[in-house]
């Protein structure tokens, strides 16, 4: 037995708070009752409907670190009929990948069917640090590397990247290898940031996702977490 908003927060439906304003609000219903209070506990057996829509029962936690190759898109399918990552997982439950990368993005991606789990990760206010390694084009100057360091606007909101490092430059080809960490978990965030300073990114691999990294995966290959690493993990809930 679990209380209700943990269930449906673990569906993956949406964070535990939302549900429970959901419950409050008097859009939740077990086995057909209208449920309002927020100490109701259920089974796996009883069936949650919000809004209509009945919940999905999610049985045995299952928890991936993909080294993601380029070619793949982060979905669980794709209507134009690409390769998308969870082709690359052997199970039968329905995981999903914990935020995005780019189709031709390499390196660290968590796969889950915890909800509750990957609302954790992907929430701004959790700060998860990501670190990306990026080819750009050109050379930045210091003055650019300044503004970066300061923070740039990105569709209006300020990214601040937590460690910049420049790792190699190629005078003779023109670019430039650099390191970025950063919080933000926005689509193509890293692009971005490059784009706007006219230097744009030629390729693109996360390296660390929070403490977790490839070592010892090969491109296209992947790993269950160990329950530790879930452990450590959940932790980024703030409090
Ligand atoms: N930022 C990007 O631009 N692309 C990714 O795949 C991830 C972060």
């Amino acid at each position: 037995m679990e209380r209700l908003q943990k269930a449906i927060a673990n569906s993956g439906y949406t964070s535990r708070r939302k549900a429970e304003s959901l419950i409050l609000e008097g859009k939740v219903y077990v086995n057909g009752i209208q449920i309002k209070e927020l100490g109701t506990k259920v089974s796996p057996q009883d069936i949650i409907v919000i809004d209509g829509v009945t919940l999905e029962k999610v049985n045995q936690k299952e928890y991936y670190l993909l080294n993601k190759p380029r070619g793949y898109i982060c979905s669980v399918s794709d209507d134009k009929g690409r390769k998308v990552v969870t082709d690359l997982i052997d199970t039968n439950s329905r995981i999903y990948p914990v935020g995005r990368l780019d189709y031709d993005t390499t390196g660290v991606l968590l796969l889950t069917n915890d909800g509750e789990f990957a609302n954790i990760l992907m929430h701004p206010s959790n700060e998860v640090e990501k670190t990306y390694i990026a080819i750009i084009e050109g050379i930045l100057t210091n003055e650019e590397i300044n503004t970066l360091i300061k923070g740039i606007s990105i569709e209006g909101i300020k990214v601040i990247p937590k460690k910049f490092k420049i790792k190699s430059k190629d005078l003779e080809k023109n670019k430039e290898k650099v390191s970025i960490t950063i919080v933000e978990g926005r689509n193509h965030i890293v692009k971005k940031i490059f784009e706007s300073l006219n230097h744009p990114v030629i390729k693109l691999t996360r390296e660390k996702y929070a403490f977790l990294d490839v070592k010892g995966l090969q491109s296209g290959y992947y790993r269950h977490l160990s329950l530790d690493e879930v452990k450590k993990l959940k932790k980024y809930a703030k409090k």
